[in-house]
């Protein structure tokens, strides 16, 4: 079975993103019977960053991420969309079967031009460069967060009018929607996300873990009063952290009272350190060797090319070019 997906190169990760998306599809590549393909999707970036050294840094950050993360490059085709020649080739082909109305109706640019946001024509577009990003390799499976269910079904719609309209050369992918990840919380009880700045960092140091940690927002519960668990932050995220036993220590310490949430919070906190230490400390040495990176992602294109090529040549032979 091929599973493939994309990820934008989006800033410094949390441990949202890790739980909610990074985790789910780095497991999901341990599975036998699964060839997977994750690609750094930096041309679709540029429809919001237009700084050359940003852009480069930022796809740098996310290789370290994933690869320091446990992404096994071995197992994993792991490639930088730009390097594979036929994203943008097969996007414009793609792009004459695709309805205005179609693409009007996209979330991802009617959201953004709703908040006011100046769309570029590259935004407009971008359901259809990811798309191609699928198309090109035969994939059955796609994971990917809710709010790209519809880039999904785009996908589909296109595959679908091209094999009628040309040949059946296109597989349909289905979409492995991550609706049921549990939603991390973040300090302030909402949703994780960076644009509600209430984030815990994955590769914070100790410090910067502590101060965000100890920020956690509880209610007035004295130390020596019984504490609700449920929906409470510190417990919702140790449950990513402990083990059943300790897991079960700090409920008993909220039911019972006569724990306070100072104590909670130093202990969640080890727990958070202790969990991503290795990875932290496999992330500052591979910072210290990009040119390892810049191997395994051409490695990883150089496999992901011989596929897409094989596709696009089938494509321009039906299409008439
Ligand atoms: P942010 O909301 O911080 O901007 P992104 O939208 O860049 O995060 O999310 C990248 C991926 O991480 C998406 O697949 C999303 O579903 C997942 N993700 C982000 N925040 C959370 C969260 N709090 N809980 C679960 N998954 C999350
Ligand atoms: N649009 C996706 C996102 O913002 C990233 C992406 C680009 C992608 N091409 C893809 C995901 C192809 C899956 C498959 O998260």
């Amino acid at each position: 079975m091929r599973v493939l997906t994309g990820i934008q190169p989006s800033g410094t990760i949390h441990i949202g993103n890790y739980f909610g998306a990074m985790k789910p599809i780095l497991d999901l590549s341990k599975q036998e019977e699964s060839e997977t393909f994750i690609f750094i999707a930096d041309l679709h970036a540029m429809t919001t960053v237009n700084d050359p050294e940003i852009l480069r840094q930022a796809t740098l950050n996310i290789a370290l991420d994933y690869l320091s993360l446990g992404l096994d490059p071995d197992r994993v085709t792991f490639y930088r969309q730009s390097d594979v020649v036929g994203h943008s080739d097969l996007a414009w082909i793609l792009s004459n079967l695709a309805p205005m109305g179609l693409l009007e109706r996209a979330h991802s640019y009617k959201d953004k031009v709703a908040k006011g946001i100046d769309a570029n024509v590259g935004l407009f577009y971008y359901p259809i460069l990811m798309a191609a990003d699928i198309l090109l390799y035969d994939v059955d499976l796609v994971p990917v967060g809710k709010d790209q269910k519809q880039h999904l079904e785009i996908t589909r719609d296109l595959a679908q009018k091209f094999n009628s309209n040309f040949s059946e050369v296109f597989k349909l992918p289905d979409g492995l929607i991550s609706e049921t990840t549990a939603i991390i919380p973040g300090l302030d009880g909402q949703k994780m996300s960076k644009s509600y700045g209430n984030t815990i960092e994955v590769f914070a140091d100790p410090k910067a873990m502590k101060k965000k940690i100890m920020s956690i927002q509880t209610d007035s519960a004295g130390v020596d009063e019984p504490k609700e668990h449920q929906g409470n932050v510190i417990y919702e995220l140790s449950k990513f952290f402990m083990n059943e036993e300790e897991l079960a220590q700090l409920r008993a310490d909220f039911i019972n009272g006569g724990v306070g949430y100072g104590d909670m919070k130093k202990r969640l906190l080890e727990n958070v350190i202790n969990y991503f230490a290795p990875h932290k400390a496999k992330r500052d040495e591979l910072a210290k060797k990009p040119e390892q990176i810049e191997q395994i992602l051409t490695k990883g294109a150089q496999k992901a090319q011989k596929i897409a090529s094989h596709k696009l040549a089938d494509v321009r032979k039906v299409v008439g070019l």
